[in-house]
């Protein structure tokens, strides 16, 4: 079966998971995002890149930070978006998802930004989109969530430009997380040093997406002389049973409080791709302390949002 987000020359078609792409794919993102994220700081943040084009939000699944971001991001691009709004379409007249696409596309909508719980979906629509029509997963299931993966890199190389220099510990709900696995796939493109994962053992995959990653006992263990810690959200609606005993266990066990955070490197960065359970994965004081960069993840989030749609349209 053909790659559905390679085309025929190496460019990236659609933007599916970051698995698959190579370490320029992603460098090259990240250079246009950082050339891009100049525009934010001015008065007048608007570039003609993607005027006359249009762009979807089909989003299954609730988002504050994804959506709104690209809604952001392709409105400063000049391209016109729509945010279709599922839970009052003819989805919920028995409508199927692909002639849901097929729909829009006939009216000459250029690129969709699909979320949806079930894996796969946005592969599936970038494999039966008409050409030309470009498909960017904004996150399927515990897939893959390609522009968060992307927006944690761009945030860490801020900071701390090595990779090769770097432990990484990923904390908390990881067999949940696409977050973790399009975090772990940009990781190991960009060659981290160390990747360290830790949690609960029933929140740890046993497959291929920790392969390279090692795998900590302790919250102590996974943050002691880590330069980045990236928390992670307990994904309860995505839990087939209970996997946990209570938030209070959970947070006493794996939770990030500063006398832990003090067990890292002394300018070690918090993150959290967000929404926080604010005092289960991590405290208020460290999520709002002075090391957390959980805000700029956001911004950051917008400056490559536009940089994808601007590469996969064709606009730079
Ligand atoms: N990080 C993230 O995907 O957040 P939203 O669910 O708010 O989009």
């Amino acid at each position: 079966m053909l790659d559905p987000q390679i085309d025929q020359t190496g460019n990236i078609r659609h933007l599916i998971t970051l698995d698959g792409l190579s370490a320029a794919h992603i460098v090259d993102l990240l250079d246009t995002a950082e050339a891009l994220s100049v525009m934010a700081g001015r008065a007048v943040n608007k570039l003609p890149i993607l005027r006359g084009r249009t762009v979807v939000n089909l989003f299954f699944e609730p988002s504050t930070r994804t959506r709104t971001s690209f809604e952001l991001a392709a409105t400063r691009l000049s391209a016109d978006v729509v945010n279709f709004d599922v839970s009052a379409s003819s989805t919920k007249k028995g409508e199927t998802l692909l002639d849901t696409l097929r729909t829009l596309e006939a009216m000459r909508c250029d690129l969709f930004v699909v979320r949806h719980t079930l894996n796969g979906t946005p592969e599936f629509l970038a494999r039966n989109a008409a050409p030309g029509v470009v498909i960017v997963n904004g996150g399927d299931g515990n897939h893959a969530h390609p522009t968060q993966g992307l927006l944690d890199a761009f945030t860490i190389r801020r900071h701390k430009p090595d990779f090769s220099q770097l432990t990484v510990a990923i904390i908390g709900d990881i067999l949940h997380s696409r977050v973790a696995r399009s975090d772990i796939h940009a990781l190991r493109l960009l060659g981290t040093g160390e990747i360290r994962l830790a949690g609960p053992s029933a929140l740890l995959p046993d497959d291929d997406a920790i392969l390279g990653c090692s795998i900590a006992s302790s919250i102590y263990e996974a943050v002691t002389g880590a330069d980045v810690i990236i928390t992670l959200r307990l994904q309860k609606e995505r839990m087939q049973a209970a996997l946990i005993e209570s938030d209070a266990d959970y947070a006493e066990a794996w939770g990030l409080n500063d006398a832990r955070l003090a067990l890292a490197k002394p300018d070690a960065i918090v993150m959290h791709p967000g929404p926080i359970n604010r005092g289960v994965e991590i405290t208020d004081a460290v999520a709002d302390g002075a090391q957390s960069v959980i805000f700029e993840q956001v911004s950051n989030g917008v400056a490559v949002r536009m940089a994808v749609m601007a590469r996969l349209l064709g606009a730079m």
